[in-house]
């Protein structure tokens, strides 16, 4: 198979988790016989530096006409601060979702029995913790009318829905259901929100039509605690965008770090997939970083070209890795592999180079008291 892919690093960790999963994506090229083509072009931080813009219109262009966006992560701390900043590097990331259409966020969370004492939460609570949250991504708060007076006293940010809107995104979220434990949750504020009470009238009206799905409703903030004190009852949770913003990164702790979760945001046409984490500035450069979150955003991408034995192998290489200790810096602060290492180990794994990557580890492990 031959695709196009675009990559757009971005700032911050982006480039060095990327190159990992790009490294991966080329180990099983040349192992199944496929031919992927990687096409660099500027996004966030990087990009305004250089083009004064946050996403440039050549970037759009390289997305439109490339198979798929792989993605790194966007944000610099010096946006973040500012808030008369006219130009932000998340401009990008909202701008390229919009011009592609990429309505469907979906977050796939699991977790791993190794990792399980990362998380606050105790260990018990996270066995059979297998859930997948589809967040609308092109509506909602994010891209309502923005407005904010002229003696800058006042703001407003309008948050609309369609039918159409809810629909599609409705749809997908019933048919990885009945791929699942055939369990729905639309996450919702109905209770106060017009928009939530259309959300669950759009989705009782369809349930209709997928009784194998066992449907239930939940307000945010119940949802909110429940994912805390009983994360194995969800199954597929459909949201709207802000909701699912939050929530996603609430359900990211379950997993033990923010650093292994992978998404994939699709289009009619199009498709991007990336790491939910952030461009995590103050590891920047220091080869720390964990990629896995971006190297499972790989798998997605090739369950996305139907390359599924191709996708499974970088998850069992992954499964493998975390079980076998060979982890970075966030999950073992003292026996720890530095990012480039991490992308080795799971291209020798793939490559079925397993021994030289255990030789590796026995050379890294350290005492724990010296
Ligand atoms: C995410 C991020 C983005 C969002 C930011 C970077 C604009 O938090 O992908 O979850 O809010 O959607
Ligand atoms: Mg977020």
């Amino acid at each position: 198979m031959i695709k196009k892919i675009a990559l757009l690093e971005g700032d911050g960790i982006g480039p060095e988790v990327t190159a990992q999963a790009v490294k991966v994506l080329k180990t099983l090229a040349d192992k199944f016989g496929h031919e992927f083509h990687f096409e660099k072009a500027l996004i966030g931080a990087a990009a305004i530096d250089v083009m004064g813009s946050a996403l440039p219109k050549e970037t759009i262009d390289l997305c439109m006409q490339s198979d798929a966006v792989f993605f790194g992560a966007v944000g610099d701390p010096k946006y973040d601060n500012d808030p008369n900043a006219k130009v932000r590097p998340e401009q990008g990331i909202l701008g390229i979702r919009k011009s592609l259409q990429l309505f469907a966020n979906i977050r796939p969370v699991i977790t791993y029995e190794t990792l399980h004492h990362l998380s606050p939460l105790k260990s018990k609570q996270l066995e059979g913790v297998d859930i997948v949250i589809l967040r609308e991504l092109t509506g909602g708060i994010y891209f309502g009318k923005k407005q904010t007076s002229a003696d800058g006293h006042s703001a407003s940010d309008e948050c609309s829905y369609n039918r159409m809107e809810i629909e599609r995104i409705a749809k997908l979220a019933f048919a990885h259901a009945q791929q699942r434990k055939n369990k729905l949750t639309l996450v919702d504020k109905a209770n106060v929100l017009d928009t939530s009470r259309l959300w669950r009238k759009v989705v009782q009206e369809m349930a209709v039509n997928f009784t194998d799905v066992t449907v239930d409703y939940m307000f945010v903030d119940n949802a909110a605690m429940q994912l805390i004190i009983n994360p194995s009852q969800f199954d597929v949770i459909l949201t709207e965008n802000m909701f699912g913003d939050i929530i996603s990164d609430e359900a990211s702790v379950l997993s033990g770090s923010l650093g292994m979760l992978p998404s994939a945001s699709i289009g009619d046409t199009a498709a991007l997939f990336e790491p939910i984490h952030g461009s995590y500035p103050q590891a920047a450069g220091k080869d720390i970083a964990n990629p896995t979150g971006s190297i499972l955003s790989a798998a997605m991408m090739l369950d996305y070209f139907e390359l599924h034995k191709e996708a499974a192998s970088i998850r069992e290489a992954v499964e493998w890795a975390i079980k076998n200790n060979y982890v970075t810096k966030d999950i073992d602060s003292v026996n720890f592999y530095s990012t480039t290492q991490m992308g080795d180990i799971i291209c020798d794994y793939i490559s079925g180079n397993i021994s030289n990557a255990r030789t590796t580890r026995d050379e890294l492990q350290k005492p724990t008291i010296i």
